[in-house]
Parts: C-alpha cells; sequence; structure tokens
C-alpha cells in the first residue's frame, strides 16, 4: 500500500486529494495544525467508507513553520509521495501578513524539501504553485513558459517556493514537480474567496437573511476551474514517468462580474440590486487578468478539464442553498476579507 503525506489536508484541495488518495488505495497521512475551533470539516465524511469501516486515514499535529515536527513526521511515515498543499491562501490577507506567509508558504516548502533531502526519503514532492505566479501579465494566455511577475507577498512567497521546488530537482536530482494551477472551486470552497462569498450571499438573499452582498474589484478576470477536477491532476502529475512543470486550467477567463451575473440570474435575481462597491475589499495591487493555457497537461498527463463555468456556478450556488436549507441556525456569516 502507498503512503502520502499530505499538507493542508483539510482545505478544500485537501479533502478532495485525501478522497481520491483513498480511493486508490493509498494510506493517507495528514498534516494538521491545532485549532480553537473545529478545523476539520472537510476531512470528517472521509473517516469511514461505504460500509462503515475505518479508512486507512491518519492525521498529524503540526504545522509548515515547524521544520522539527516535519523532520519527525517525515521520518516516522517514511511517504512514497509528499503533497504540500498547506498554505495561508489568501491573497488579500497575505498583504496583512506578508512575514508569516513568507513563512509558511516559502520557507514552508523549503522545510519539506529539505527534510526529504537530509532524510533521504524516495519521496516524490509536489509543490501547489499558482497562477499568481503570473500577476501583471500581459500574455493572453499563461503556460509554463510565461514570465512571472507576482503582485502580492502570497505570489512572491509561491514564487519562491516554485522555485524551491525546482532547483531541489536540477540540484539533487529530487523527483520534485509545481503544478501551477488556476483557480478552482467547489462546495467547499473557502467562505472568504469571492466565488464562495457570492454563492454564500446569494443564498442568504434568496431565504430572506441579507439584503446586500459588499464586494471589491469587479473587473479582475479569472479562469476558474472546479477543484474535484483539478485535484485528479494534482496526482497524475506525481505518476508522470519524470517531474516536471505543469499549468493546469481550463483555458476561458470570467470576470467576477460575470460570476455574479450567472449566479443571481440562474435563481431569476438582478444581481444590481443587492451588490455594493466596499474599498475594504480592494487590494494595494491586483492582479487584473488570468487565462491558462494547460495543453502540456492535456498532452502528457491525458485530460480535460470536465466542468464548466456555468455549471460550476451553478454547483455552488445549489450546494450553498442546500446547505443552508439543512443548518440555517448554524449559517452566520462573519466579515469576509
Ligand atoms: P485552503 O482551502 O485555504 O487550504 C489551505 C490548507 O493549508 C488548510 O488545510 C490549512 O489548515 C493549511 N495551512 C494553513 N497554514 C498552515 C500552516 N502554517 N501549517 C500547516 N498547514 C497550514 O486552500 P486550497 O484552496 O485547498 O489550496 C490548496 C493549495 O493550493 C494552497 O497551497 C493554495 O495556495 C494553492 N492554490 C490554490 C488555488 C485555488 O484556486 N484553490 C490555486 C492555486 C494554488 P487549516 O484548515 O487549519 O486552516
Ligand atoms: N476574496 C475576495 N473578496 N475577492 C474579491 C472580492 C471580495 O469581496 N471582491 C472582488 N474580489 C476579487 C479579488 O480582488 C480578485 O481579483 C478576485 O476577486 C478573486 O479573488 P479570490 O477569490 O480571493 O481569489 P484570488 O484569485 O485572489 O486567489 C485564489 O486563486 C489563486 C490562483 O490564482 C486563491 O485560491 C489563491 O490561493 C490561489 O493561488
Amino acid at each position: 500500500m502507498k503512503r502520502a503525506f499530505v499538507t493542508g489536508i483539510t482545505g478544500q484541495d485537501g479533502s478532495y486529494l485525501t478522497e481520491l488518495l483513498l480511493a486508490k488505495g493509498y494510506e493517507v497521512h495528514g498534516l494538521v495544525r491545532r485549532s480553537s475551533t473545529f478545523n476539520r470539516g472537510r476531512i470528517e465524511p472521509l473517516y469511514l467508507n461505504a460500509k462503515g469501516e475505518k479508512v486507512p486515514l491518519y492525521l498529524h499535529y503540526g504545522d509548515l513553520s515547524d521544520s522539527g515536527n516535519l523532520f519527525a513526521l517525515l521520518r516516522k511515515i517514511d511517504p512514497q509521495e509528499v503533497y504540500n498543499l498547506g498554505a495561508q491562501s489568501h491573497v488579500k490577507v497575505s498583504f496583512e501578513t506578508p512575514e508569516y506567509t513568507s513563512d509558511v508558504n516559502a520557507i514552508g516548502t523549503v522545510r519539506l524539501l529539505e527534510a526529504i533531502r537530509q532524510l533521504d526519503l524516495d519521496a516524490r514532492f509536489y509543490q501547489a504553485s499558482s497562477s499568481e505566479l503570473y500577476g501583471k501579465t500581459s500574455a493572453l494566455k499563461q503556460d509554463e513558459s510565461t514570465p512571472f511577475h507576482p503582485r502580492s507577498p502570497y505570489g512572491f512567497a509561491k514564487l519562491m517556493a516554485y522555485w524551491a521546488t525546482v532547483n531541489y530537482r536540477e540540484s539533487y536530482g529530487m523527483f520534485a514537480s509545481n503544478g501551477i494551477l488556476f483557480n478552482h472551486e467547489s462546495p467547499r470552497r473557502g467562505e472568504g474567496f469571492v466565488t464562495r462569498k457570492i454563492t454564500i450571499s446569494l443564498a442568504r438573499i434568496l431565504a430572506g437573511l441579507d439584503k446586500e452582498l459588499r464586494l471589491g474589484n469587479l473587473d479582475a478576470k479569472r479562469d476558474w476551474g472546479f477543484a474535484g477536477d483539478f485535484t485528479e491532476l494534482i496526482w497524475r502529475i506525481l505518476q508522470h514517468k519524470e517531474a516536471d512543470d505543469f499549468v493546469i486550467a481550463t483555458g476561458e477567463t470570467h470576470s467576477v462580474r460575470e460570476f455574479l451575473q450567472e449566479a443571481f440570474s440562474y435563481k431569476g435575481l438582478d444581481w444590481q440590486k443587492y451588490v455594493k462597491i466596499d474599498p475594504a475589499y480592494m487590494r494595494p495591487a491586483e492582479v487584473d487578468y488570468l487565462c491558462g493555457d494547460s495543453a502540456k497537461a492535456q498532452r502528457l498527463l491525458g485530460w480535460t478539464p470536465k466542468v464548466k463555468f456555468k455549471e460550476l456556478v451553478r454547483m455552488m450556488v445549489d450546494a450553498d442553498i442546500k446547505e443552508l436549507q439543512s443548518k440555517p441556525m448554524a449559517r452566520q456569516i462573519s466579515p469576509n476579507p
């Protein structure tokens, strides 16, 4: 049985990847942070299989800022695959916490790579790189050769992590690969990201709980895919015959305004009656436009994105309406970044 070590297992991608790895017969070890509130809601449904039996899923306390902890865990688990999905993943928050974001997202990656190297583990390493690396780009489509120009502490920390991964591959012959993933969303998306903020808010407006939705820049364009589709690729990147870097994207781009239009019109509402622009949600520097070219991944990894924009929006709207109906008292939305 193959053993995988997953950082960020409690996050959106961590939960989809864990589901996939368990279905493929892996023993999965996940890094979890101690928290004063419950942070395992996304993976809790995975603890038992369809027959009600316990699955080989093991959680270990730790943090990407703690080298000793990462060394000890990697030594004990001795995984064949390491997926580094853990990160302070919110771009706007990174402007307020640049040092912490750099420590976790950049140095945290080096800590893992260095532990694998020093322990001489025979492990393949996946780094969750991001389309935020392209930042202020003028390329109409971004691929593996497009120059990087990050626009936030999140972006420059991920840039260092990207190059650390490439350098450990080139210097030490490690199997270390980057997935440069464009935005991907799902009903499990964190509530502070714009798509989920919109679909939760729409559900609340429909239920009569809210009257308005406060947002920042509606002109930004993103290449939004489905997280369930993209995590399949994360796994395929580590099964490829050699370590390499791959762009994962749908190749379609839409503005935040178009997302609003699609979501609200699906439920027969005019978004313009509810949305207020609030400078609190603007960023010191913005990434205006992203649209990925994943031809290399499609060619070498045999993949095409399945879920399209409209289907993704509707899936998220329907899921939030259903969730609100099932737990109306639990859903107290807090001010989001
Ligand atoms: P997410 O939902 O925000 O999950 C982030 C995960 O990282 C959570 O499990 C979180 O733990 C964990 N984490 C945060 N700080 C940590 C620390 N100091 N030590 C250990 N773990 C820590 O993010 P996601 O959307 O699943 O994204 C997964 C990865 O892909 C991230 O690295 C992100 O930057 C990158 N990425 C995401 C996208 C996207 O569109 N989703 C696109 C490109 C790249 P808690 O649950 O305890 O907070
Ligand atoms: N979060 C948020 N909240 N974003 C808003 C809001 C708001 O109220 N109003 C407008 N936006 C705009 C942001 O300014 C940005 O241009 C766009 O919506 C998308 O913002 P997010 O959903 O926060 O995602 P992101 O693109 O900044 O970052 C996500 O995708 C990256 C990949 O490109 C994150 O998942 C990153 O971790 C990931 O690397």
